[in-house]
């Protein structure tokens, strides 16, 4: 049983395939580089490896614009190369999970094409259509700077079509029963071909109903509820992890009782307020939002993330908090896309040392199971000035050579030009040079990896907040403890750039206990009355195991 919990303490990596190694020199990364570089990544401590959509596609949406659920786009490789990385990953103990994108299709499958040109297709009924665009008036537009209406006309089919996203994008009718089927059938198809589970896109949004805004219904979850029955039944140990973007209260819904809808979701409403707090100094927008946050079933996860692929989301934030986000973290309108930032972690920090590593401590002792986005972890820059989300989606930079080593094609033929400038081009971050020097990011990130795997209390354990105690408190000072059967870990950040001395006094009894930084091995002085006394240097973090 504890074998099928594997995802309660795993890494996992975001793998955009199209950036990661080209291995044909074409100037697209491809399934055959990826398993090129998979001792990268299980040295780097990875267990699960997250792939973005690798099926046909038009690429209207960078491949979340599925055009045969059936295959691999073809410059990525095919069904071999496919079946060759999963060997190759399984074989050194990592999983692979791919996108499910259940809501929508493009445009160009088989399937809208038939139902968009002949009325009496059996696939009409697989696509919403309206002689109005007056309905579901209530359901917001996600893409906002593009779509102006969740409708659009379709000249063949001579009535209106429901997207939630780009119009390329006609959603799936959910309430055509064939339709349940046939996405249960793209499943089964996968999971025999052996992956170990789904990242399911955007699963808020599956039915429609008048008078609601279209998100989060019972009949979605109870259509979620079947696909995991699904799975149970025939494909235990695998899993479902929601990309549901949510406050608290509508996410915790994806997890069902505990054991009958996901095995994970992402923590959106987190994300932003560790943003949030770091360039506020103060602990209290995590306070906030974790105090929210109900523990979870034993057989439930957080996925936690500190960016991914598309903007950073501020759907999950009031308003206010929205304009205070874009004026700190994207002075410059370029940087704002629909409700979101699109630049990636390392220029959101500054680059900052200091804040890079608290940020990353956040990530990896926080309640949930952690995943990296491709490049972060050597600190890559982004290039706001390509379209849409594709400035955080560049090559990733292996070396100082040509094409930062991502490929030997001439640059012209790059699907996206690589980082150039001093600070973030090949010249200042690459995994060669990286690797090499035990000080740098990528070497911080490994080790703060390696750590948190031998100790299950990370992914296992209970979260409690311990405060200073009055007047020797400091609300730039975030510390928790993690709590697991007998393994007690007080994790300290102080998120301020000057020192702060704090008395620690946690909740619960701790025996006269030394407390030792699991990062450095450096030891503290003892906990007196349940008290721990702390002078932090700025933006210290400790990992203290007590
Ligand atoms: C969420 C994905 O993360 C995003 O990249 C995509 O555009 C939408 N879903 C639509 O599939």
């Amino acid at each position: 049983m504890k074998d099928e919990l594997w995802y309660k303490d795993a890494v996992f990596y975001q793998v955009y395939v199209r950036a990661f190694f080209d291995s044909n020199a074409d100037g697209h990364g491809d399934l055959a580089g990826l398993t090129q570089k998979l001792d990268y990544l299980k040295d780097l401590g990875v267990d699960c490896l997250w792939l973005m959509p690798i099926y046909p596609s038009p690429l209207k949406d960078d491949g979340y614009d599925i055009s045969d659920f059936y295959g691999i786009y073809p410059t990525y490789g095919d069904v071999k190369d496919f079946k060759a990385l999963l060997d190759a990953a399984h074989k050194r103990g990592m999983r692979v999970i791919t996108d499910l994108v259940l809501n929508h299709t493009s445009d160009q499958h088989p399937w809208f094409q038939a139902a968009r040109s002949d009325p009496n297709s059996p696939y009409r009924d697989y696509y919403v259509w309206s002689d109005t665009d007056q309905k579901y008036k209530e359901a917001r537009i996600i893409f906002l700077d593009v779509e102006k209406s969740n409708w659009t006309w379709d000249e063949a089919a001579g009535q209106y079509y429901w997207h939630r996203f780009y119009s390329s994008q006609p959603d799936l009718n959910y309430d055509n029963p064939a339709v349940q089927e046939e996405m249960i059938n793209v499943m089964k198809f996968w999971l025999d071909m052996g992956i170990d589970g789904f990242r399911c896109d955007a699963v808020p949004y599956l039915f429609e109903r008048e008078g609601t805004n279209c998100e989060n219904l019972p009949l979605t979850h109870e259509y979620l509820k079947r696909l995991r029955r699904f799975m149970d039944e025939h494909y235990p140990g695998r899993i479902m992890l929601a990309e549901a973007n949510q406050w608290p209260q509508d996410v915790i819904q994806y997890f069902g009782s505990g054991r009958d809808e996901f095995h994970m979701g992402f923590h959106f409403p987190l994300m932003p307020r560790i943003f949030m707090a770091l360039k506020r100094e103060e602990r209290e927008p995590l306070v906030w939002i974790l105090d929210q946050t109900p523990d979870l079933s034993e057989y439930t996860q957080w996925c936690i993330f500190l960016r991914n692929h598309d903007e950073l989301t501020l759907e999950m934030v009031t308003e206010e908090e929205r304009q205070w986000m874009w004026e700190q973290y994207a002075p410059e309108p370029r940087m704002r896309l629909n409700l979101g930032i699109r630049r990636r972690l390392a220029p959101l920090l500054d680059n900052d040392r200091g804040k890079l590593g608290l940020a990353y401590s956040l990530l990896f002792t926080m309640p949930g199971s952690p995943i990296i986005y491709y490049g972060d972890e050597i600190g890559m820059g982004d290039n706001i000035w390509l379209k849409d989300r594709d400035g955080v989606r560049t090559p990733m930079q292996w070396s100082n050579t040509n094409n930062a080593g991502f490929s030997d094609a001439d640059a012209e033929k790059l699907y996206a030009p690589v980082i150039e400038g001093p600070v973030y081009g090949p010249e200042r971050v690459n995994v060669a040079d990286q690797i090499n020097d035990p000080d740098s990011l990528l070497n911080m990130v490994r080790h703060m990896i390696s750590v948190r795997k031998q100790y299950p209390v990370f992914g296992w354990g209970k979260f409690t907040w311990v405060f200073g105690e009055a007047p020797y408190d400091s609300s730039a000072v975030c510390a928790y403890l993690r709590h697991h059967e007998n393994e007690r870990v007080l994790v300290v950040h102080n998120f301020s750039g000057s020192s702060q001395s704090v008395v620690l006094r946690p909740p619960i009894e701790i025996q006269a206990a030394v407390p030792v930084d699991l990062l450095t091995g450096k030891t503290y002085t003892p906990f007196e009355d349940n008290r721990l006394k702390l002078d932090l240097a700025p933006y210290q973090y400790l990992w203290l195991r007590l």
